[in-house]
């Protein structure tokens, strides 16, 4: 195995941070190595917005479901789908942007993705843990306003970064017999390797927290994805110009 690929299995997401500083020259270069990513058509419809303000970051860690290494990690960034900047290019180049394209909404978003992956692994290859915060999709109107993101523009999850104080196991992922198909979907066996990693996923948790937690991947996402979920985005999309049509 080379190092890249030791490192990139070697991901664990990292919630506690020591107070040592992230330097903004290793923020740069990270962030430099996210935008080298695979982007669609070169849109480059990523931009990150670095929040240090400590207040900021208290709001932050507040909405997004009292996430306090939101404000402990050494840096946290904002990473933003970004079709405002694209609109201005498209008047530059000397058409309109056509506004609210479902397309256009996917593609700005797995730009996003690619670049903040790529940001981690660089990251991590520096020896700083990272964990990404969703949370902030709880309330991304108050996020928007708090980072003054003009229309066309949404954050579409944070990111802590900071030197680990923690050495969490990996924690495990469903066997590539479930996650890599030969030629055709065939769900022949998925079931029984999904029990099989059920058991995997439960001693891991409650290893990690010394018996507490005893909960399986089904039961995980039996609670996940068995309710509405941020049923708000929909609306909030759409106020910034992201229509989906
Ligand atoms: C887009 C995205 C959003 C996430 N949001 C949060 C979050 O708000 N809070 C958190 O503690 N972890 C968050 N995570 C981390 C996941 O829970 C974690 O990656 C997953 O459980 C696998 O664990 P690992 O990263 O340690 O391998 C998020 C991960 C991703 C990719």
């Amino acid at each position: 195995m080379n190092p890249t690929i030791q490192l990139l299995q070697e991901h664990r997401s990292i919630r506690k941070y020591t107070d040592q500083a992230v330097s903004d020259e290793m923020i740069e270069t990270i962030v430099q190595t996210g935008m080298a990513a695979a982007t669609s058509s070169n849109l480059q419809a990523t931009t990150v917005v670095r929040v240090r303000q400590p207040a900021t970051r208290a709001a932050i860690a507040t909405l997004a479901g009292g996430q306090t290494h939101v404000s402990t990690a050494g840096a946290f960034l904002v990473w933003c789908a970004d079709l405002h900047r694209s609109a201005l290019a498209c008047d530059i180049g000397g058409e309109k942007l056509e506004a609210g394209m479902t397309e256009h909404f996917i593609i700005a978003t797995v730009d996003v993705a690619l670049a903040a992956q790529n940001a981690v692994a660089a990251a991590e290859s520096l020896g700083l843990g990272i964990c990404y915060i969703g949370g902030i999709r709880n309330d991304p109107q108050k996020v928007a306003d708090l980072l003054k993101l003009p229309d066309q523009v949404y954050p579409v999850f944070g990111l802590c970064l900071g030197w680990p104080a923690q050495d969490p196991e990996r924690k495990p992922r469903l066997p590539l017999s479930v996650t890599l198909k030969e030629e055709a979907y065939d769900a022949t066996g998925d079931q029984q390797a999904i029990d099989g990693y059920d058991e995997k996923l439960k001693t891991y948790y409650r290893n990690r927290t010394q018996g507490k937690v005893n909960r399986t991947w089904s039961e995980d996402m039996a609670r996940l994805l068995g309710k509405e979920s941020r049923p708000h985005m929909r609306t909030f999309l759409a106020g910034r110009g992201f229509t989906m049509r």
